[in-house]
């Protein structure tokens, strides 16, 4: 079978592989479609090195929705035909290739109304923003909550997930994305290239912020906050954000994505009932899929860059 393959860091390839065997609680599953994340080229590049948990090669991509063809021992809860979507575990052999094992415990269906496609950009946004906001972050209704980047893959899914939890939902997004930020459901979005979001913020503070573009301004959110606030990043916390939140009273605490299939499942009635809807800005052939990392690459995709399988066209 064909996969994409990190050979070493800064060298990627599709090659053939052979297919993976099963082990007991785990699904072999035909992957249709699978979308493309930062961690994706951040590993790949040698950036994120840290998070390879097994001796390369190592296939790449963590997001996929396919269809069962086999289950190990003890998957019962599974079927061949079944249409399933997952996160994989970040680090770990990945879903872009055409066949991959998943544990079954990772793994939820696609109820019959949702799109193939829609479950594939699905899973790591989402357990993202859930695992932020409602599992660290606490959140509940009438909170105000800030999302640093409104119109990403993350961004927009935390919007809707926040919004069926009826928080009050700020974000920020460059101004060609200020409309979109709003159709998904934000309920105030800040231009942050025409206004100071950071002072704006000092003078409305929020319960919650969701930080994921590190760098100078993640500091500037602990000013963003209530007393008694959470600083929730998705970046990785630099020392001086620690020391800040620490003087001003506030909790910060970073939070690294885990595979669920029982919050996936969760999701899934969310789509079904047209409660969330993932943004497809783009779609990518699998064969291109090195034209799609670099497209997201430059930091403005809005929403998910969708990928596609050869068995889904
Ligand atoms: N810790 C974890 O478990 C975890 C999980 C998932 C993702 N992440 C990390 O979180 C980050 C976001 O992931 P993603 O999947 O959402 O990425 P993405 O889809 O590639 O995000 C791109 C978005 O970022 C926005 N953006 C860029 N600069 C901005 C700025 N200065 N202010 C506001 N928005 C800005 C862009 O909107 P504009 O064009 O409007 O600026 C664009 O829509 C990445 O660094 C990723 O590695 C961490």
């Amino acid at each position: 079978m064909k996969a994409l393959q990190l050979k070493e860091f800064g060298t990627t390839q599709i090659t053939t592989v052979e297919q993976p065997t099963l082990k007991p609680d785990e699904v072999l599953i035909k992957v249709h479609a699978s979308s493309i994340n930062p961690v994706d080229w951040k590993i790949a590049s040698g950036m994120l090195a840290q998070l390879v948990q097994q001796p390369l090669p190592m296939t790449l991509g963590w997001d996929l929705a396919g269809e069962v063809v086999e289950t190990g021992n003890g998957s019962r809860d599974f079927l061949p035909g079944d249409r399933v979507f997952a996160m994989k575990e970040i680090g770990k052999d990945g879903c872009l290739a055409e066949y991959c094992v998943v544990n079954r415990h990772h793994l939820a269906m696609i109820p019959q109304q949702v799109r193939t496609e829609h479950a594939a950009v699905l899973p790591m946004a989402l357990l993202t923003s859930w695992q932020a906001l409602i599992g660290a972050g606490n959140l509940h209704r009438n909170q105000r909550l800030f999302i640093q980047a409104g119109a990403g893959g993350v961004g927009h899914m935390a919007i809707q997930l926040a919004k069926v939890m009826q928080a009050h939902v700020i974000v920020a997004t460059s101004s060609r994305n200020v409309d979109f930020a709003y159709e998904v459901g934000a309920d105030e979005v800040l231009d942050y290239q025409t206004q100071d979001v950071y002072q704006w913020l000092e003078g409305n503070p929020v319960d919650i912020v969701l930080e994921s573009l590190h760098g100078e301004e993640q500091v500037k959110c602990i000013a963003a906050l209530k007393p008694r606030g959470r600083l929730i990043s998705i970046s990785g916390l630099q020392p001086e954000t620690v020391a800040a939140a620490e003087k001003a009273n506030v909790k910060a605490e970073f939070v690294f994505v885990q595979p669920n299939g029982t919050q996936l499942h969760q999701a899934a009635e969310l789509l079904e009932t047209a409660q969330i809807m993932p943004h497809i800005s783009q779609t990518i052939p699998f064969e291109e899929i090195e034209h799609g990392y670099a497209i997201n690459q430059q930091g403005r995709t809005r929403g998910k860059i969708l990928v596609t399988f050869p068995s889904f066209r």
